[in-house]
């Protein structure tokens, strides 16, 4: 196994939680045998497995004709051929008639407690067809790009939605993003709009926003149009021939049906832009029929959510989750979603148990970034309020360590509810390993099993399985409806990154093991990417925004332990031969990566140093980075390719002085 591997730290967790809705006969998924059956079923034959869940889920407009045609090695991937169908109209339209059109569909729960919005399926409805009309009547046709930039506001959601309706294909980018970051996702995709809002309220501050998106559309040229909703009522600077308020898009005449696009399921439903291990963000393709049939069945087994469920996802919409569990999945199928705009910890560090009794929330699905910041705070915090309605608990991003998940279960789930820790990432669309509630025994820091129709095994650096409890690389060896189809305008980058080390496989970049009874066991990324509060960031991107800053000459970024970030940025800086180290630089040097990228991304640690461990080729040792940053003296492994053996010396004797 190669030394690159983080997946060495192999966890010895040995217990094992019977939930106690196991056996559960209302659940979709009632116990162990009938995970079985379905597991085995969907392996058989993962195409009528498919098509049969994709019936069940969706109104498709014509029928599929084929459920997959597929060739990895291209790669090319088609789920669904000659069926035709729209989102919206899956997500909204189908449910004014089945009975659930006075439903709640969307609960917004605003910073301030008072502001809550409760949108019905029908008012959800006359919403999206309202802001799908403005579109339209601004130009946006079917399979246009349009950006999305906005808090965690309904009119978020409702512009996705909107998009859907009329084929064009929505790019969200978090609002804690920069301007820089933003510049570069909307030039990628070539927005026609952008869609944003005056400022973004958190922890009690009014954060502007405008002005990032002002900066931003300095250099984008494809955007002529700008709509901004007031979230503050700031007095927002206004470029009379290209910006618009929402409430003055929106006249009474939009408020009309808007009729939805006819779309193949293969057309694109949106790009999302992730980190990777080399170069810019790559914009992650997801199309119709596919991504929502996997959105729809996820949420079904993993969440068992049912009519009368309170579902609350915590993540925000700019990222995959939101979309999949906040957005697309649950409103598919017909759910009550919960969406909240502010943070777990203001006004106290009860907000989330506060909402949670507010509302009933019978599902909870968080990070576990949240679950140890929120364990910092101590318990006292969780017995204010009365938490009896919960009945699954799920956690997601990142590996979730069994001390906190332990807490999760005590404090938060009656010390009973079964947990899903899911694994899944931007590119899968959803959830692909993760516990059925009522079926699967729960162990401690692993995401379980595969979610029926999912083909994922371990491999070794030569693409051979791997035997139990040897770690390896998570693959997934046959496509799934959510898997992502593209890299947008960028095939070379999609078979490179996903496709060409295991051929025939996906390559989730992923380390992990399974165990003696199958269960996976993710360990993190193998790449250059790391995991900071289940948020990716690559190490690239942050290097390349510090040597754009001039007194930096060079610069290398790791991930650095940290006990409730999961992982915190370290960057090891290199200075120009003029330049003279001093805390107020690297002061500047912080603010400018926030500035570049966004506050995630600003390192905590700024070691500046005179050299970096290369090889004699030239080549970051960056596994020995990662080493000296987490404070481990030895275990560097074969160094006898290092050019000069002495710079780790002088690089820990330089944190020692720093820390
Ligand atoms: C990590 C978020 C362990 C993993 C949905 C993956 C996890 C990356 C888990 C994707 C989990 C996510 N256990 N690791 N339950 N969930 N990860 O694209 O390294 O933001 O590759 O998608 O997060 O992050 P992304």
């Amino acid at each position: 196994m190669s030394d690159e591997m983080k997946i060495q730290t192999m966890m010895h967790e040995q217990r094992v939680f019977e939930p106690s809705t196991n056996g559960s006969k209302d659940a979709h998924v009632p116990d162990m045998d009938a995970y079985e059956a379905l597991y085995k079923q969907s392996m058989d034959d993962p195409e009528s497995f498919w098509m049969q869940r994709t019936q069940e889920l969706l109104d498709w407009k014509t029928s599929p004709e084929t459920a997959l045609e597929w060739d990895f090695s291209i790669p090319e991937i088609k789920w669904f051929q000659g069926g035709t169908l729209n989102a919206s109209y899956n997500c909204l339209d189908r449910h004014l008639e089945n009975g659930r059109r006075n439903k709640a569909a969307l609960i917004w729960q605003g910073e301030p407690d008072e502001d809550v919005r409760v949108f019905t399926y029908q008012m959800l409805h006359s919403e999206v067809c309202a802001f799908a009309n403005v579109l339209r009547s601004r130009g946006v046709k079917k399979g246009d790009t349009v950006a999305l930039y906005m808090p965690m506001i309904p009119e978020l959601p409702i512009a996705m939605l909107a998009c859907a309706r009329i084929g064009a294909i929505h790019s969200v980018v978090f609002a804690g993003f920069s301007a820089m970051s933003l510049q570069n996702r909307i030039q990628d995709c070539e927005a026609k709009i952008l869609v944003t809002a005056d400022a973004v309220l958190r922890a009690g501050r009014t954060i502007p926003l405008k002005p990032n998106a002002d900066e931003a559309l300095a250099a984008c040229p494809t955007v002529k149009q700008c709509i901004v909703v007031s979230r503050a009522g700031l007095d927002v600077d206004m470029k009379p021939e290209r910006d618009c308020w929402w409430h003055d898009c929106l006249t009474d005449s939009m408020h009309s049906e808007c009729s939805p696009e006819v779309m193949d399921a293969e057309d694109p439903l949106f790009i999302l832009y992730t980190s990777g291990s080399t170069g810019k963000p790559k914009g992650v393709v997801h199309t119709t029929g596919g991504y929502l049939t996997y959105a729809a069945s996820t949420t079904q087994q993993v969440f068992d959510l049912k009519d009368n469920d309170v579902y609350w996802c915590t993540a925000d919409c700019g990222w995959i989750t939101g979309h999949s569990y906040i957005v697309y999945g649950p409103l598919c199928l017909g759910g009550t979603s919960l969406m909240f705009e502010g943070v777990p910890s203001w006004p106290a560090p009860d907000r989330f148990w506060q909402i949670v009794e507010k509302f009933g929330v019978n599902i909870f699905y968080t990070a576990p970034t949240v679950i140890r910041a929120l364990m910092r705070e101590g318990v006292e915090w969780t017995r204010r309020h009365d938490l009896s309605s919960l009945r699954v608990l799920g956690s997601v991003g990142e590996p979730i360590n069994p001390e906190a998940w332990i807490w999760y279960l005590e404090h938060i789930g009656h010390g009973k509810l079964p947990i899903v820790d899911t694994w899944w990432q931007t590119e899968t669309g959803g959830i692909m390993i993760s516990a059925m509630p009522a079926a699967t025994p729960l162990k401690p820091g692993s995401a379980t099993l595969p979610l029926p129709g999912v083909d994922i095994a371990i491999v070794d650096d030569n693409g051979n399985e791997a035997p139990p409890n040897q770690g390896g690389h998570l693959v997934v060896r046959k496509p799934w409806p959510g898997m992502l189809r593209g890299v947008w305008k960028n095939p070379e980058r999609f078979k490179e990154t996903y496709f060409s080390r295991f051929p025939g496989m996906y390559e989730a970049g992923d380390g992990a093991r399974r165990d003696d009874d199958g269960y996976f066991w993710v360990m993190g990324r193998l790449d250059d990417v790391i995991n900071v509060s289940g948020h990716r960031m690559g190490t690239a991107e942050i290097e390349s925004a510090l040597v754009a800053h001039p007194a930096v000459a060079e610069a290398a970024v790791v991930g650095m332990p940290h006990d409730v970030k999961g992982e915190t940025i370290y960057a090891y800086v290199i200075l120009g031969a003029d330049e003279e180290e001093s805390d107020e630089l690297m002061k500047e040097l912080r603010v400018w990566v926030r500035k570049e990228i966004g506050p995630i991304a600003a390192p905590e640690f700024i070691q500046f140093a005179d050299e970096l461990p290369k090889t004699r080729s030239g080549k970051i040792m960056r596994r020995v980075l990662r080493k000296i940053a987490a404070g481990i003296r030895d275990e560097f492994g074969d160094t006898s390719t290092l050019a000069d053996p002495g710079v780790i010396i002088d690089l820990q004797d330089g944190r020692d002085d720093m820390l």
